[in-house]
């Protein structure tokens, strides 16, 4: 008994150490987001790929293996002791599922990724600043390139950008996506046509001057109401809004003040601090195992896009936080009546950019994506003829089309990163946030009232009872099926925006 605890803990405090130093790394790529001179960017890729090497060293070490090995078989995937709790057994289930994935790349292909990605990530932010996709281009195709090699040495049964998917969102496949899009795409389509014959809201109060000082003032403001405490969070600005759980006690969250666009900034913040609330609430004594990490990039989104949206968009949030609002930019508000600015923040209208499309139009968006980048590691696609391919889909699917790559192709960091397979997670966060959501309604059906009334920490508690503090005991297919009682499909969230929309423009 006393031996099998010891060889759990064993693994656990190897994970641990490498925990410890991702968590460096992590900071290093914080930092380059937020506060790096920008000559000192190359020197940056240097600590950014010496950390990443030696991460990836403590991962394959033999030692890590061995206390592995003494607890699973790596190769069939036996558990070999009949000591462990189940949470113990799914832990090591899934440090398997990583080990392997760690070990089939070799040593050097991570340092010329993290190298290639890092510089790319730089020239990217230029490209997109000056509109010149011929400069960031050569960087792309070595990024497809390695991708490919990556899917080839990860290996696939049916399709290489399963090999990408997996990495982002276990288990999922090309095969299962594509008819789920497709569906998706279709109902999408049919809303969008029908929201189309109706007058666009004004929005125009929403655009203007607001001060920089208070804008953060007022997100800070947000992220106190969910339960951010300053001690143990950030907020800073980046090009980019993201979210990074550092560490227990240290998530950084970014947002993007845009002085003329009032929400951008509060739905930028909801959206990180969904995903903040996740990662202050993972278990902290199991630091450095699976069962502190999130499920997957998917299950991520879904909290993030729970706050964002179908909180943050919603009339009794608003019912609330709009007399603050209205308090604090009352030059502009405060002949605004709440159902005007309602309508407003759920305008339905197609856009350029992903991070600000709507509730109809965002998933048209990764779905163009999706289809984009599978292309390109089949080889369909070249990168030279993305920018018309791109527009092309733009026009097809949301029927507008950018005449800057910086607000088309060159809008999101994701590629320069080298995330191919990243993007499809953001719609599937989407539909789990939606097919949660209902279970949430049923656990809580005067959620409305409460919410109304500014208490948000009830959804926050019932998040992290749900959610968060099982870290990576299931996988996202069973934690779907464990809080909602079904598989993940598309029609919760469509039925959701149906129920919305229908109202808000008098469809019926
Ligand atoms: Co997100």
């Amino acid at each position: 008994m006393n031996k099998t605890k010891g060889a759990y803990e064993k693994l656990h405090d190897l994970s641990r150490h490498i925990a410890i130093l991702s968590s460096v790394y992590q900071l290093l790529e914080w930092d380059q987001e937020t506060y790096l001179p920008s000559d000192a960017i190359f020197h940056r890729a240097r600590q950014i790929e010496t950390m990443a090497s030696l991460i990836h060293k403590e991962k394959t070490s033999a030692r890590f293996a061995k206390a592995l090995q003494e607890l699973i078989d790596i190769e069939t995937g036996e558990i070999l002791n009949t000591n462990l709790s189940s949470a113990q057994i799914a832990a090591l289930k899934e440090w398997r599922r990583d080990h392997l994935k760690t070990v089939k790349l070799p040593s050097s292909f991570v340092k010329t990724f993290a190298q290639t990605t890092s510089q790319a990530t730089h020239i990217w932010a230029i490209a997109k600043k000056t509109n010149d996709f011929a400069l960031f281009a050569p960087y792309l195709e070595k990024i497809v390139n390695l991708c490919r090699k990556k899917a080839d040495f990860l290996g696939f049964k049916e399709h290489p950008y399963d090999a990408l998917l997996d990495l982002f969102e276990p288990e999922m496949t090309t095969s299962f996506l594509i008819p789920l899009f497709s569906k998706l795409r279709i109902s999408l389509s049919e809303l969008l046509k029908m929201i189309g014959t109706q007058p666009i809201p004004s929005d125009s109060f929403l655009h203007g001057e607001f001060s920089h000082a208070r804008q953060m003032r007022f997100a800070e403001e947000l992220l106190k109401a969910m339960g951010f405490q300053r001690s143990s969070s950030r907020l800073d600005e980046s090009n980019h809004p993201f979210c990074n759980g550092i560490a227990p006690k240290d998530t950084r969250m970014t947002t993007r003040i845009n002085p003329d666009a009032l929400m951008n900034n509060i739905f930028a913040v909801l959206h990180e601090g969904g995903h903040g609330l996740y990662h202050q609430d993972l278990p902290e004594d199991q630091y450095g195992s699976p069962l502190a990490e999130s499920i997957s990039l998917g299950i991520d989104e879904s909290q993030s896009r729970f706050w964002e949206t179908l909180i943050g968009h919603s009339l009794p949030f608003w019912k609330c936080f709009y007399p603050k609002l209205q308090k604090e930019f009352s030059e502009k508000l405060s002949g605004i009546h709440i159902n005007e600015f309602y309508r407003a923040i759920n305008i339905v209208r197609p856009s350029f950019i992903r991070i600000h499309a709507d509730e109809v139009t965002y998933s048209l968006h990764i779905i163009l994506r999706f289809e984009l980048e599978k292309a390109l590691i089949e080889g369909q696609l070249k990168v030279k003829d993305v920018p018309q391919m791109w527009n092309e889909r733009m026009r097809d699917y949301l029927g507008i089309s950018p005449q800057d790559n910086s607000i088309g192709c060159l809008q999101d960091i994701h590629w320069s990163m080298g995330a191919f397979g990243y993007f499809p997670t953001y719609t599937l966060g989407n539909l789990y946030a939606a097919q949660i959501f209902e279970a949430f309604e049923r656990a809580y059906s005067g959620w409305r009232e409460r919410v109304e009334t500014g208490d948000l920490l009830f959804i926050r508690n019932w998040l992290a009872s749900e959610i968060h503090r099982y870290g990576r005991q299931f996988t996202p297919h069973q934690l779907i099926v464990k809080v909602t009682g079904k598989a993940l499909s598309e029609a919760p969230y469509i039925h959701y925006l149906h129920r919305k929309f229908t109202a808000l423009y008098h469809l019926e």
